[in-house]
């Protein structure tokens, strides 16, 4: 066998419906990147918004977030669109020669699938389900963890049962709320329901799915509650009101080759919001995520003792077994003053560009980003 047929074909899978659809292209490029092509055939196909699985023609490698331009993937008369015959599994891809071609071509046999893709239908469970049907081995959490994990909702209650701290907070049906009036006509329910859970402002109001920290705001009083609600709304139905949490963001990267093990955890980074002096309700908004690099820094390993470093730790594992995780996922917590570490969200598809907190956090804790890529695509290869 020649060397070339050796080597692992691996569909990067990048773009999506969700809002997330820019971010994804960014990881996906880093991905492509620093892939070991030595070891590995990657074929980057790309999902443009509105769904439809296309052979990237456009060179991903080039994107990356010091860009002004977002990159987003449209369908276009030279694309070619990928087509899956379901009872062919990992050999049933096919690349069509253009949209208006009827001559299709396989793509032999895919060996794996990494999904760089974030938010819904990626990473949610949707996608995982499909491959599952295929029987195709993908990279990361399988569908109910991925489902678990995108519900900051249905996170925080599989996690409270398993006795990791979280915020309280409460939890709206936005679906059952006057939508002319904007949620208007329902404010006195929400008061109400708000002030009986005795929380403290400032609050957090969030979509419960969602990511980059859209749709979610930072409020100081009653009076500007409903029209955060409504700003989450359009991200998701369920909302979240949590209590606003003072303490440091800490990060944790969790790395799981073999299940019949424990995961491994990275020493932990910190999210440093450097805009405070300016603006007291700062947080990590989506410009201090990725447009403004002045908002935020991240330092890794965090500035903390030893012990908490390593409660964080603890932390993010007994989340990860807690969700039923597989692969990979970064658990994201509060450090509070007294000491007290709680989970604030998971993603099981974390920010994947070279200079993102997982793959750095990993750098820092001795795994390299290129080996990241390949433990995690040769752990679930047959
Ligand atoms: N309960 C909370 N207390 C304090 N800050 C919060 C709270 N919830 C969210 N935030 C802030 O908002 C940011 C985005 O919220 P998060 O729940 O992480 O959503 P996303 O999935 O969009 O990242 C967090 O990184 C943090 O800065
Ligand atoms: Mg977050």
């Amino acid at each position: 066998m020649s060397e070339q047929t050796q080597k692992k074909k691996v569909i990067i899978l990048f773009g999506g419906r969700a809002d997330e659809h820019s971010i994804s292209c960014i990881s996906a490029g880093s991905v492509l990147r620093a892939i070991d092509r030595d070891r590995f055939d990657p074929i980057p196909v790309a999902i443009t918004k509105e769904g439809q699985w296309i052979l990237s023609d456009d060179d991903p490698c080039k994107w990356n977030l010091a860009s002004s331009v977002m990159p987003e993937l449209h369908i276009m008369a030279t694309s070619r669109p990928i087509s899956v015959d379901l009872d062919k599994g990992a050999d049933g891809f096919y690349v069509l020669d253009s949209l208006t071609s009827e001559h299709r071509e396989s793509l032999g046999h895919i060996d794996a699938i990494f999904p760089v893709l974030h938010g819904e239908y990626g990473e949610d469970g949707a996608l995982q389900g499909f491959l599952e049907t295929l029987n195709i081995p993908y990279v990361g959490c399988g569908v109910l963890a991925s489902a678990v994990c995108m519900d900051k909702h249905f996170t925080k209650v599989v996690l409270r049962n398993a006795g990791i701290p979280v915020a309280p907070g409460l939890t709206f049906d936005a679906r059952r709320f006057d939508q002319e009036s904007h949620f208007e006509a329902n404010k006195d329910e929400i008061l109400t329901a708000v002030r009986n859970a005795h929380l403290e402002y400032p609050l957090f109001v969030k979509p419960a799915w969602g990511g980059s920290s859209f749709g979610v705001s930072c409020v100081d009083d009653e009076a500007h509650l409903i029209s955060a609600l409504w700003e989450a709304y359009p991200h998701s139905w369920r909302i979240l009101v949590e209590q606003g949490i003072d303490g440091r963001e800490i990060e944790c990267a969790v790395l799981s080759l073999n299940p019949a093990e424990d995961p491994q955890t990275s020493w932990p980074g910190e999210i440093v919001i450097d805009a405070h002096e300016h603006d007291s309700d700062a947080f990590y908004d989506f410009d201090s995520k990725y447009t403004d690099a002045s908002a935020s820094h991240v330092e890794v390993p965090a500035q903390l003792p030893t012990d908490m470093l390593q409660k964080v730790r603890d932390t993010a594992s007994r989340a990860f077994l807690a969700v039923n995780g597989r692969g990979l996922m970064r658990v994201d917590t509060f450090v509070q003053h007294d000491g007290t570490v709680m989970v604030n969200e998971i993603n099981t598809m974390p920010g994947f560009t070279s200079i993102s907190m997982y793959p750095k956090a990993w750098e820092v804790s001795g795994i390299g980003y290129q080996d990241v890529i390949t433990k995690l695509i040769e752990s679930i290869c047959r």
